[in-house]
């Protein structure tokens, strides 16, 4: 801990009574040295702003100059790119440059580490930008507080202890990655195993502990189903041994999917090739985690299960068939405010509850996501459809890998239920026999009137179509 006090000291020398409230970035690759940034950023009372290494210039641009930083901290992989942005925005760029300064130098395992005591938890501490389906990214402004009952929420349902050790794959710009994935087992203690890129080669080896030390043999895996699905993948080709698997997986504890909504197929496969039912669960940068299936109790397979102790929810408006329309939510670990945006955070809270703009239902003791609602509840010949029940239904068949539906403006139908396909590489299905396996087993008002085959559906780094982006390139074509 001394080290890391020495380094932030070193790294943000003479700046720390110039940086309360001010903002620092923070782009280094997905490895230990983003824990030591983030660190010193806060040791200094600063409000830290994870960038993603993965995102282009004029997106980081975006985000420093939204952000107004002071700072931008960044490893010798970007000085480039930092010192480019210097020539358009002003900003004091602080270089981490030698790896053996780092205090946690070491590429895999980080070294136990417990959060350091941050006295200010009235303090903002954190802004991150959420992507956006709707104009530009907002930041979303976290205090201290938000992010430490975030935290000890998820170690107190899901039972994370100094023992465990979680393998982190995920992006650190985002809730997932950061707060589930990293603060959550290092503010009790427990490892972190960090992949700084994904590869579902190396990510089954840890897995299945190939390269056994007892020490640090992973048992929390966190992921997007996009992440599943690429492993199970691999797992095919591969022709891997599901008993093997299944038995090796076994000293694992806990497997959890979120950040997008998971396909029934790809829970049933994962089940059967390493025994683990995925625990789902529901979340929103804006609150964090919010909604979870049981780590002991049943877990209902499509369904998020029951909020956390920390939060409450409810389905707060019906339109004029009854359907449910919003979940609304209300927890301390609710974010601040979107940075610099008054309207934007005016208008997403009702009485003080978080309007989350999902359609929800409420079925057999737990809720269920039925969708965004302005882009997966489609309206089509009078009826109301949920766009994932189609994916779902799609995704059983076994030469479709990807699938998006979404309701494509239409003088009959109102909207059309489009879907757009990615079939795997030896499939040679076509449009008309895919619409005859549709009829067979679909309600004929949920069938596709279009489909569209495509190599591969864009997603965000969190695995996650943004279909409003879908469907305007789908129109402007
Ligand atoms: C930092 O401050 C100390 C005294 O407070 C001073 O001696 C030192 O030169 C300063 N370093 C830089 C890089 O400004
Ligand atoms: C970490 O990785 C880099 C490059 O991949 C390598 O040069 C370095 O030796 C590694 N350091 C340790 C401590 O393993
Ligand atoms: C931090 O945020 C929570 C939830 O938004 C709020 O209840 C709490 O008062 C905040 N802390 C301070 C000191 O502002
Ligand atoms: C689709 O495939 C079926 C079966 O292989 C074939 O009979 C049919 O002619 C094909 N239709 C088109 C439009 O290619």
């Amino acid at each position: 801990i001394n080290n890391i006090i020495q380094f932030s000291e070193k790294l943000l020398e003479n700046k720390t009574s110039k940086l309360q409230g001010e903002r620092v970035c923070i782009l280094t690759p997905n490895d230990n040295r983003f824990i030591s940034c983030l660190h010193a950023a806060w040791l200094c009372g600063a409000i830290a702003v994870p960038l993603s290494p993965k995102h282009q210039s004029t997106e980081l641009e975006y985000v420093v100059k939204n952000s107004r930083a002071k700072v931008v901290i960044s490893t010798p992989e970007f000085f480039t790119v930092v010192e480019k942005m210097q020539k358009n925005i002003d900003f004091d760029h602080v270089k981490v440059d030698d790896l053996n300064e780092n205090p946690m130098n070491s590429n895999d395992t980080s070294e136990t580490f417990p959060f350091l005591p941050i006295e200010h938890d009235n303090k903002p501490s954190l802004i991150l930008y959420t992507s956006g389906t709707t104009g530009s990214p907002k930041g979303v402004l976290f205090n201290h507080s938000n992010l430490k009952v975030q935290t000890q929420s998820l170690i107190k349902s899901w039972e994370i202890s100094p023992s465990d050790v979680l393998l982190h794959v995920l992006p650190l710009h985002h809730i997932h990655g950061l707060v589930n994935g990293l603060l959550t087992p290092l503010s009790i203690g427990a490892k972190v195993v960090m992949d700084p890129s994904f590869h579902a080669r190396k990510v089954w080896s840890h897995l299945l502990d190939e390269n056994s030390t007892s020490k640090s043999r992973v048992n929390v895996f966190m992921a997007v189903p996009t992440i599943y699905t690429k492993l199970i993948q691999y797992f095919d080709k591969h022709n891997m041994c599901p008993e093997d698997t299944r038995r090796k997986c076994k000293d694992i504890r806990l497997m959890v999917s979120g950040s997008a909504a998971l396909p029934l197929p790809v829970l049933e496969k994962w089940k059967e090739i390493t025994g683990h039912m995925l625990l789902e669960r529901y979340g929103m940068t804006e609150f964090g985690m919010g909604i979870t299936n049981s780590y002991r109790g049943i877990r209902v397979p499509g369904s998020v299960g029951l909020p956390f102790p920390h939060v409450q929810a409810k389905i707060a408006a019906s339109d004029e068939h009854g359907n449910p329309h919003y979940s609304r939510y209300y927890t301390y670990a609710m974010f601040q405010c979107y940075w610099d945006n008054v309207k934007a955070t005016e208008e997403t809270f009702v009485d003080g509850w978080f309007k989350t703009g999902d359609t929800g239902v409420f079925e057999n003791g737990a809720f269920r996501i039925v969708g965004r609602t302005s882009v997966d509840i489609i309206k089509s010949g009078g009826y109301k459809l949920s766009a994932l029940d189609i994916e779902r239904d799609l995704l059983e068949h076994s030469d479709i890998t990807e699938v998006s539906v979404i309701g494509v403006p239409d003088d009959v139908w109102g909207q059309k239920v489009t879907a757009i396909i990615a079939l795997k590489e030896t499939s040679r299905l076509n449009k008309t026999e895919l619409l005859e396996w549709c009829r067979s087993r679909m309600a004929s008002y949920k069938v596709p009137r279009e489909f569209m085959f495509v190599k591969k559906i864009p997603r965000n780094a969190m695995g996650k179509v943004n279909k409003k982006n879908l469907l305007k390139n789908l129109v402007s074509n």
